[in-house]
């Protein structure tokens, strides 16, 4: 099992946007997927519900109800029952002080942030407790505008890298709210759309980095085998 964790300073930068639609295209290639929300907002569980009302058949994503306190004794139990390959845990806006023993025990975590002075300006606080975890992250642009203001993520590519890794930018598309209204995702909703596309590519960087991971674990293992 690994965890993906989702971590901002900020609310409204579309982590639980992105929350879902890597949760969707991981179950789609067969990984069985569940859902933390610990957004006391609950967009994310909020979305699930009216997507999985009428459900016949156990959903996946799944969504497994905890309470930020609770959240290690959960994963712990999700990890010895076998019965996810992936968690990927939404978060409230800003720094608690439970989330470094999450980020801990995450896998990965992105960081998404739009490309403005104002979120940049708010990313030490994160960036540092993330940091302070040593649990590899990246930044994922978010809601750029195309056209005229481009000039802006342009911009925002070389900021971002001074601090961390960019996984990629996700431009404003109208498809996410339709999607998210729709209770789907822009990869459902509009399969061959940018929306879609956009999504697809942070997946790819993010499966890549989760392997990565996998392998760096197995490495002692197979040292104490041989
Ligand atoms: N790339 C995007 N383009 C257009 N709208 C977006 C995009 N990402 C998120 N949104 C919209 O912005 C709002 C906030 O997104 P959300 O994922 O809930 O953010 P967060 O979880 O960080 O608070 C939602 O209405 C969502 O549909
Ligand atoms: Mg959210």
């Amino acid at each position: 099992m690994q965890i993906l964790m989702f971590a901002k300073q900020k609310g409204g930068v579309g982590a639980s946007t992105l929350a879902r639609e890597i949760g969707v295209l991981a179950a789609a290639e067969g990984k069985r997927v569940a859902f933390v929300d610990l957004d006391p907002q609950a967009s994310l569980s909020k979305w699930w519900n009216r997507r999985t009302a009428n459900a016949t058949e156990t959903p996946n994503p799944a969504l497994a109800a905890v309470a930020p306190d609770q959240l290690l004794s959960v994963l712990t139990r999700i990890r010895q029952a076998g019965a996810a390959d992936l968690v990927i845990i939404d978060v409230p806006p800003s720094v608690h002080g439970f989330m470094l023993g999450v980020m801990r025990t995450a896998d990965f975590i992105l960081v998404p942030v739009r490309p403005t002075s104002d979120d940049f300006e708010a990313l030490p606080d994160i960036v540092g407790m993330i940091e302070q975890s040593r649990c590899p992250y990246a930044f994922v642009v978010t809601q750029a505008q195309t056209g005229r203001k481009i000039r802006a993520v342009d911009e925002a590519i070389p900021i971002l890298a001074r601090q961390g890794r960019v996984a990629c930018v996700i431009r404003f598309r109208t498809a996410f709210p339709s999607a998210a209204a729709a209770a789907m995702t822009a990869t459902e909703y509009e399969p061959g759309g940018k929306a879609a596309e956009e999504v697809r590519g942070l997946w790819d960087f993010v499966a890549v980095e989760l392997r990565k991971q996998q392998a760096a674990e197995a490495q002692p293992a197979l040292q104490a085998a041989s």
